[in-house]
């Protein structure tokens, strides 16, 4: 299947389908002082602004998003001074999360173009100042990378004037970032800028530069006439920088430009830097491999949390699993499954992209279905194949398989708390947040052992019930079937280990806070080597 250019989402109404989600506030956030001290007592917070396609709550499509909005907030709790700058998309409901006009600023793009745009802001959950990018030329859509008929065709352009802008809203409101951190290819080109833009004169010229790959299956490749609005020299448009194939690549150039690269998880970034796993860039994060960190996402437990959840039927904890029952029959009614505590329930939450192991799930659920006790549960949407399967396999299966195409953030946590084994047989997953959700849950993922979910999922022991879940390796349909019958047969024949298994999972820590240490050694090496370079 060809890769999409760019990342799959929407923040809107998919046609013939119910309106997407994008806010995901019901659960009463704790709130803690936006602005506490720094760690290091007598040593300054770093500033560090966040430039993002996605910033969950308010736009998102996956992963993603939920990284942009739970680290800034982690890092301010440190006491370093975060933002975020996202666009404003039409979808974004300003009076819901209170987004106020600020200023307008003028950017400057390639070819001599000024855009004006308008500066809008919000606090995130309160605490994390958020700047929206409003240019209706761009961002007055309903999707954030595409729609139903196909991928924005100017894709390349509204990402460039957001980068751009991000700078421009600097200097305009005067927070000078130790670090600007771009994240994956629609953002690729904040590191470009802050070493090409008027870099003597600006007072960006000493702001370091970090960027994390999440996702290096889209790297923002596009014609070369998307070149000159980007406004950098043409000595930048060399294999190493700019130039893939006549055309350009976004997420290449980054990679060159960027003072510090991380990716989402420690063996992803050894996956990425082979040819294949690198996707066409493994010579060139090689050539950066000093550089390049690979740290584990986090899960934001005050969002996904079983015991303060308001999304889901009851609360429940790993001391008290009753409400879990609950959220299984919860979620059998609302997707016309058998309401039977009995009968091993399986979730899916997924892009519906060749990425998360689609193939092996066309191959493995039909088989499973035929041969085994179980329920399936699916939310997703995306490739229409898919879709088109998961309506097929619905049919054919009623009572035991029920399925939402489109996006929802509620029904989302509703298959979290409700299934009994969550399913990500990714072909690559360089974290992946769903099955640390899962562990939270006490629903065990079953996972293929690649990038994070190698790192996060602790493979289930017959010997002792000691892990947190199923892994398998093979990228197979058979394989995957193998060890979907694998926790069946634990399911009825070693209730006691589901026990003991649920427990270890819903005791793992994934915490930010860990990962926030981990960014600002990242934050400094990039300092280090702005002021080295
Ligand atoms: P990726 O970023 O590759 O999509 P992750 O596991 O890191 O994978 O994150 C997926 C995120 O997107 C999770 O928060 C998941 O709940 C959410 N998500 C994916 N598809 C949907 C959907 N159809 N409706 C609601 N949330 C979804
Ligand atoms: C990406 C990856 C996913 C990761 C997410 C957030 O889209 O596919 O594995 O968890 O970004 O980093």
């Amino acid at each position: 299947m060809p890769r999409s250019k760019s990342r799959r989402g929407v923040v809107s109404r998919p046609a013939g389908k119910r309106p997407a989600q994008t806010g995901r506030k019901k659960t009463p956030a704790k709130k803690t002082p936006a602005a506490v001290a720094p760690v290091v007592a007598g040593k300054k917070g770093l500033n560090v602004l966040f430039v993002g396609s996605e910033c969950a709550t308010y736009a998102k499509s996956g992963g993603l998003g939920d990284v942009v909005a739970a680290l800034p907030k982690a890092l301010r709790r440190m006491g370093h001074d975060a933002r975020i700058v996202i666009p404003l998309y039409r979808t974004i409901d300003r009076q819901r999360h209170g987004i106020v006009f600020d200023r307008s600023a003028c950017v400057h793009m390639g070819g001599g173009e000024e855009q004006w745009v308008g500066v809008y802001s919000a606090k995130l959950d309160g605490e994390v100042p958020v700047w929206f990018v409003d240019c209706e030329r761009f961002f007055g859509r309903g999707g954030i990378y595409d729609e139903p008929s196909g991928e924005y065709p100017d894709n390349a352009f509204r990402f460039a004037l957001l980068s751009k802008a991000a700078l421009q809203v600097c200097k305009d409101t005067g927070f000078v970032p130790d670090v600007m951190h771009a994240h994956d290819w629609p953002t690729a080109l904040v590191p470009v800028f802050l070493k090409t833009w008027d870099r003597i004169l600006s007072p960006l010229s000493n702001s370091a530069s970090v960027l994390t790959i999440h996702n290096i299956g889209y790297q923002g490749k596009y014609h070369a006439s998307a070149f000159p609005y980007i406004g950098v020299g043409y000595e930048h448009f060399t294999p190493n920088k700019f130039e893939d194939f006549g055309g350009i690549n976004l997420l290449k150039a980054g990679v060159a430009f960027a003072d510090m690269l991380t990716t989402v998880s420690p063996t992803h970034r050894s996956e990425i830097l082979t040819p294949d796993g690198g996707m066409g860039l493994a010579p060139y994060l090689n050539a950066r491999s000093g550089d390049l960190v690979g740290i584990l996402n986090g899960a934001d437990y005050e969002h996904w949390n079983p015991e303060t959840d308001s999304y889901i039927a009851a609360r429940y904890s790993a001391g008290d699993l009753g409400g879990k029952a609950k959220c299984k029959a919860e979620l059998q009614r609302r997707l016309g499954l058998a309401v039977d505590p009995k009968i091993p329930l399986f979730g899916i939450v997924s892009r519906f992209a060749h990425q998360k192991g689609f193939g092996l799930l066309m191959e493995a659920l039909p088989r499973a279905l035929n041969s085994m006790v179980m329920q399936v549960a699916v939310l997703g949407m995306g490739d229409q194949g898919t879709e088109h399967f998961f309506h097929w396999l619905t049919a054919a299966n009623p009572g035991r398989v029920g399925s939402y195409i489109g996006f929802s953030v509620e029904l989302s946590h509703v298959i979290e708390a409700g299934s009994d084994f969550f399913l990500m047989p990714s072909l690559y997953e360089p974290c992946g947040l769903n099955q640390m959700y899962s562990m939270k849950y006490g629903t065990l993922p079953i996972v293929r052992a690649v990038g994070g979910l190698e790192d996060s999922v602790r493979n289930y022991n017959e010997w002792d019930g000691s892990g947190t879940g199923f892994k398998f390796q093979q990228p197979s349909g058979a394989a995957l079937y193998d060890t979907m019958g694998w926790a069946v047969s634990t399911w009825f024949d070693r209730p006691q280990h589901i026990q003991r298994l649920r427990a270890s999972a819903m005791a793992e820590n994934f915490s930010w806070e860990r990962a926030a240490r981990e960014y600002v050694a990242v934050y400094e090496k990039a300092i280090a080597n702005r002021k080295a370079g």
